[in-house]
């Protein structure tokens, strides 16, 4: 038996351990638990044999470094991860605890289970049977792991932007995705970016009675439904002008290859108990979901919203948007596109202002290249079959950051299940991808140092 097989059941300890800390970083009560996050990665990868492991203060949260160089001439891979999570709530629709993992059907429940401390764990676990089995590495590692991925990385950004001279590696490897289908091993190759935003929206100086007032008054909440349906029309198209004008579309190659993927729309809008899919006519699914913008309102507070009636006018409503970008769009271009939109779009009865949250670029990868080709070869090996190759229309902030800033392309190999729940109730790890994901990554390791 190998060190990765007769360590199963401690690695699934571990990952528990770590599950049982909330370490959500957008909730401000939760630093102590981001701390203690923080501190338990440096005690794993010390444990494994990374004596360097350190926690890296600045801006934010702390980062979680680690680095093991024993292997002059050989690559340098810098192994990135998260260990914050999203908020758990609604908690009356999770059926064990959030924080208290749960195995049920050789899956493991609990928030941040697949997204990502299990599959930071990865990363992790494979180095550390590596250096217990082998006395040594093939390949010089660094780790590299933030406490403020789900919140828009503001610590790591900072950090790998003055480009350390410690972080010079040449690839990054990123387990934060997922398979495009359960036992489908799958790199992914494009992310989108993000700019999420609120749209603060005032319109009397206090509150009024609807029926003293309905019919003179200005109504912000109203004035933000006017706003949205200028910049998204109904059939899915953004109206921002300018917006979608350097957006660059896949390859033919690359469109033909995601026609072969295993596919049923129908099953899939089931999947999401959807009645019907919508999205910009003339592109095929995986088009809208990776290849073209999005514009999302995410929640709308304002008003009244309690139970029975009440006949108020608010003064003030306040509405959280998001755009995900695609290849090449700019943030900074596509923010200042909104900010003419949104001013155009809103009604004079009103004032309204954009306040930016966070902002992450798409990244775009080229598959030709020896790193993803290495871990393309590992995936098929452990998974026994052909590696697909996709995009993610979810975002990675820090991918574009290596890229600009360091130089270096990411291995996105994700050991996530479409159906694992991230950043809902019931986020659950499927155990096996786990497992192997373990194994995987250190024979990724080893075909590189090869
Ligand atoms: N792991 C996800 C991104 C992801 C999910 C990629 C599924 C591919 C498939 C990541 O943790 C995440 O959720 N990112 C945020 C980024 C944002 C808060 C800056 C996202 O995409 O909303
Ligand atoms: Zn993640």
């Amino acid at each position: 038996m190998s060190y990765y097989e007769q360590n199963r059941t401690a690695f699934l300890e571990t990952l528990k351990e770590f599950l049982r800390i909330p370490s959500i970083s957008t909730l401000p009560e939760h630093k102590p638990d981001i701390r203690r996050a923080a501190e338990f990665l440096v005690e794993q990868l010390r444990g494994a044999g990374l004596a360097s492991a350190e926690l890296i203060e600045g801006p934010g949260n702390p980062l979680v470094y680690a680095e093991w160089l024993g292997a002059p001439g050989k690559p340098t891979l810098l192994l990135y991860g998260h260990y914050d999570v999203q908020p758990a709530d609604p908690l009356e629709e999770w059926k064990s605890p959030p924080f208290e993992p749960d195995i049920r059907d050789n899956n493991i429940y609990a928030r941040g289970a697949c997204d990502d401390k299990g599959q930071t764990l990865i990363l992790v676990k494979a180095v550390e049977g590596l250096l217990k089995t082998r006395g040594d590495l093939p390949v010089n590692v660094k780790f590299l792991v933030e406490g403020e991925e789900e919140a828009g990385g503001e610590h790591i950004t900072h950090y790998v932007k003055q480009k350390p001279p410690r972080l010079a590696s040449d690839a990054a490897v990123v387990c934060d995705t997922e398979m495009f289908a359960p036992e489908l091993p799958t790199i992914c190759v494009g992310l989108r970016g993000i700019v999420y935003s609120e749209l603060h929206v005032e319109g009397a100086g206090h509150d009024l009675h609807s029926g003293v007032y309905g019919g003179a008054a200005p109504n912000p909440i109203q004035a933000i439904a006017e706003i949205l349906s200028r910049l998204k029309d109904r059939q899915g198209r953004i109206k921002i002008p300018g917006f979608t004008d350097r957006i660059r579309p896949p390859s033919d190659k690359e469109k033909a290859a995601w026609e072969r993927l295993p596919f049923n729309e129908k099953k899939y809008r089931k999947e999401m108990g959807a009645r019907k899919l919508v999205g910009e006519p003339g592109y095929t699914v995986f088009e809208r979901l990776w290849a073209r913008p999005t514009l999302e309102v995410h929640g709308i507070r304002g008003g009244f919203t309690g139970e029975g009636a009440k006949t108020v006018i608010p003064a003030r409503a306040v509405a959280k948007i998001s755009m995900r970008l695609v290849a090449d769009q700019q943030p900074d271009e596509a923010i200042e596109q909104f900010k003419t939109a949104v001013a155009k779009a809103c009604p004079k009865s009103v004032r309204a202002e954009v306040k930016i949250l966070h902002v992450g670029a798409p990244s775009l990868t080229d598959p030709d290249n020896p790193f993803i080709r290495a871990a393309a070869q590992a995936l098929t090996e452990k998974f026994g079959q052909q590696t697909v190759f996709t995009r993610s229309g979810g975002s990675i902030p820090i991918v574009g950051v290596f890229q600009q800033n360091l130089g270096i392309p990411s291995v996105l190999m994700g050991f996530g299940l479409p159906d694992d729940n991230l950043h809902a109730p019931n986020e659950k790890f499927h155990l096996p991808n786990f497992y192997r994901g373990i194994e995987t990554a250190a024979r990724f390791l080893e075909i590189v140092g090869a």
